[in-house]
């Protein structure tokens, strides 16, 4: 009896798991590379942050940036949406389409670990939370930042991919920054709770590096993602 094989896409498995090595290697890297050029509305969603949470890393300052890091995802899948079913007659561009779409999800998902993991390692440490600074702050900058990210994908989808990358790579400079001016985080066992859907890593250091380089992942997808003008709604 034969058996037919059936080709079944995989869905992407998100930014790569590194080893110890190579996070250490990572925070180097992103020590040395200077950030980008950020513009004025990217700084207009930073300055606010920094004042309300402080210029230093915290964990209460990395849940608040994971909450709204979901959103362009979120305004990019929609669209794309949007673009699939006016892109119908055309397979092979409505494809690509679709997979952008996949690609905004698998991010979204990451970036929902990220949060989950900074929520965490807030409650293990004590952090007390006010709903004023932690509830109604980030859902108002990621109400805004989710229209101009839909508003600017609509426009011109370079731009919203621009705003992203910067917000990605303010993201990988906080964490690898916050990891390097914080050394007994190397003694802090990684808790682990999410080790299932996330990974195991020695220490709090290293889950931090991974989450670092994982915004720089997103931050090269989106350059990425500006270099190919037709894939857009
Ligand atoms: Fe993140
Ligand atoms: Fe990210």
């Amino acid at each position: 009896m034969s058996v037919t094989t059936i080709n079944r896409p995989e869905a992407p498995t998100g930014p790569p798991k590194l080893t110890r090595d190579e996070l250490r290697r990572a925070e180097q890297e992103t020590l040395a590379t200077p950030r980008m050029n950020y513009s004025l509305l990217a700084k207009m969603m930073f300055k606010p942050v920094d004042l309300m949470y402080g210029k230093q890393g915290s964990f209460t300052k990395f849940a608040m940036l994971e909450i709204i890091a979901r959103v362009p995802y979120q305004a990019w899948e929609r669209m794309g949406y949007w673009a699939v079913q006016r892109h119908a007659g055309r397979s092979a561009l409505a494809k690509r389409v679709f997979e952008r779409i996949v690609e905004a999800r698998a991010d979204q998902d990451n970036e929902q670990w990220h949060l989950l993991i900074m929520q965490d390692l807030i409650q293990r440490h004590g952090i007390k939370q006010s709903w004023l600074l932690h509830k109604v702050a980030p859902w108002l900058i990621a109400f805004f930042y989710y229209h101009v990210s839909w508003m600017m994908f609509l426009v011109k989808p370079e731009w919203s991919y621009r705003l992203n990358a910067e917000f990605e790579d303010h993201a990988e400079h906080t964490y690898m920054t916050f990891v390097a001016e914080n050394p007994d985080l190397e003694f802090i066992p990684d808790p682990g709770t999410y080790a299932d859907e996330y990974g195991r890593f020695r220490s709090v250091a290293d889950l931090l590096r991974q989450v670092g380089h994982d915004e720089r992942t997103h931050k090269n997808d989106s350059l990425e993602a500006m270099r190919e003008p037709r894939v857009r709604a």
